[in-house]
């Protein structure tokens, strides 16, 4: 479809204009080229979605840190500006959230396979060569010798006493050569949008829900939190207008995007016909 797309000179995304600039491209670069594209999406859309839905879930329920975390964006930004990067080291309790979010809930519970390529012995257990050897990262995160009751969220264990338990983002995006080349982004993605929210929502469980426990994580590669209900409600009309002005401006932005878009698409028609 995508190489359909490219004869066409519809260049809607990275492969496909790849594809648009070199069409002799043999099929092992094809090939190569479209795992590439599908691996950025396939690792980046379920994870962040996970660490998303986890965030809500959690800090819904735990109104306690949700309230600190708001006093101490408050106290460094003031009710007049949004947080951003910058604020990453001045926000020490919304990086702890998510290193909570990650631990209590990690999008990749066994992280990546790997191949043994000796005979090993692990624990009296025998892995014979070629063994495929999983890292059970979310055994790991719920392992009282290294969590302080790991099934309650609590953020601050990474502030009050950080060296005593492991930090999760030196976990939870894999190890060695194969680890995640997504980390930095995601780490920085994540922190501005739980900072934004916090800054700007309060996220609260509905009363009925309660005195429901936590609903079960999904199974899988890719775990995300259960179903679940959260209620959204602006902190103040001031937090309104910021988040509004952001909205008008994420607009025009992708007004100007979707023109410019069009114009390179046209732009390329011109080049396919000449
Ligand atoms: C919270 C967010 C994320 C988490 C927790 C996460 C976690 C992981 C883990 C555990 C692995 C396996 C690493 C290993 O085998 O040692 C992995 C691999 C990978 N991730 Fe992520 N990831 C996240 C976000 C992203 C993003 C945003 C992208 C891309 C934009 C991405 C792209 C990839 C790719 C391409 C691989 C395969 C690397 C390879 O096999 O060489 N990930 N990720």
């Amino acid at each position: 479809m995508i190489t359909q797309k490219a004869g066409k000179g519809d260049h809607l995304s990275l492969v496909s204009t790849r594809l648009a600039q070199d069409p002799d491209m043999n099929a092992e670069e094809r090939y190569l080229l479209r795992n590439a594209g599908a691996s950025i999406y396939g690792g980046g859309i379920e994870s962040v979605s996970s660490s998303l839905s986890t965030f809500l879930l959690l800090i819904s329920r735990y109104p306690e840190i949700q309230r600190q975390a708001q006093e101490q964006i408050d106290f460094v930004l003031g009710d007049s500006a949004l947080p951003t990067l910058a604020d990453r080291s001045r926000l020490p309790l919304v990086d702890a959230i998510l290193k909570e979010c990650l631990r209590m809930i990690p999008p990749a519970p066994l992280s990546g396979a790997r191949v043994s390529n000796k005979d090993d012995v692990y624990e009296g257990y025998r892995l014979p060569k070629g063994s495929v050897v999983y890292i059970n990262l979310y055994r790991i995160f719920h392992n009282p010798k290294l969590y302080k009751h790991p099934e309650v969220f609590n953020p601050l264990r990474f502030i009050d006493n950080p060296e005593s338990e492991p930090d999760p983002f030196k976990l939870v995006f894999g190890f060695g050569k194969r680890i995640c080349p997504g980390q930095c982004l995601s780490e920085n993605t994540l922190f501005v949008v739980l900072a934004m929210c916090l800054a700007v929502l309060e996220m609260k469980c509905p009363k009925e829900d309660e005195q429901e426990g936590l609903p079960e994580c999904t199974t899988g590669a890719f775990t995300q939190a259960g179903e679940f209900r959260c209620q959204f409600r602006c902190r103040n009309s001031k937090r309104k207008e910021l988040i509004d002005e952001l909205l008008g401006k994420g607009e025009s932005e992708v007004k100007r995007m979707n023109e410019r878009k069009n114009e390179s698409i046209i732009k390329d028609k011109h080049d396919v016909l000449k």
